[in-house]
């Protein structure tokens, strides 16, 4: 080796040689940074927020939920809640990870608790697992499960892969069933377990893991795909 490696000022020519984040690495007398890992963040989006960073119309933001947190990379949320709909959000810095999350070919399969007016009826209900139309064409079929049910209102955890906009809300109201609460419960393998609203927590290993699992399935797909 021609010396152009030090660590911490001395020469080294050992192959395999490792370091701690504390040395100071040179290569051909300049510093290399070590690769910063990745952030990935839950987020428990409240009510009356937008899924943006910025907002034109000056309304509250996720930048606003995150600023508890000093975030110095590009943080994107991965997909998006509406501004009425409170719940499970994932934001990362990942950017090939959240475009492959994103991607409607893709769809992570997503859970959401929605509080309706009325009770549904059986038709109703198997209506939604076929798959129902919609003006944007036919839904994937969703799977529904109703956790309480009264004459004038209902609750009732639907999970859907698709993310089209305002999806959950537009088929019950297809139905006649108004959606007057929504909170998402879970994105694919991220649960919204104990975390309030406005909370924010950093993803488990075993999260992150798992969306890495499901990106490189649905990458591996679109290969198949493209052959
Ligand atoms: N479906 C909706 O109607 N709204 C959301 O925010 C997410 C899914």
């Amino acid at each position: 080796m021609a010396g152009l490696v030090r660590v911490n000022g001395r020469v080294v020519r050992e192959l395999g040689t490792s370091v701690v984040p504390e040395d100071v690495v040179e290569f051909g007398g300049r510093i290399v940074a070590p690769a910063l890992e990745s952030a990935y963040i839950v987020m428990n989006k409240p009510l009356g927020v937008v899924t943006t960073m910025r907002d034109p119309e000056g309304r509250r933001t996720i930048a606003d939920v995150l600023k508890a947190r000093d975030y110095q990379r590009r943080i994107v949320p991965v997909g998006r809640l509406d501004y009425d709909t409170a719940g499970v959000l994932l934001l990362t810095d990942d950017g090939a990870l959240a475009h492959v999350l994103t991607h409607p070919r893709f769809g992570v399969e997503k859970t959401y608790r929605a509080m309706l007016r009325g009770r549904l009826t059986s038709a109703q209900v198997a209506e939604m697992q076929r798959g129902m139309k919609l003006d944007d064409g036919p839904a994937e079929p969703a799977q529904l499960r109703v956790v309480a049910a009264r004459r004038d209102a209902s609750s009732v955890d639907v999970t859907i892969h698709e993310g089209r906009n305002r999806q959950v809300r537009r088929m019950f109201e297809e139905l006649g069933h108004p959606v007057i609460g929504l909170t998402r419960l879970r994105f694919g393998p991220i649960g919204l377990g104990t975390l309030g609203p406005g909370e924010i927590r950093d993803a488990t290993s075993r999260e992150v893991s798992a969306l890495r699992v499901l990106a490189d399935a649905a990458k591996a797909g679109d290969d198949e795909d493209g052959e």
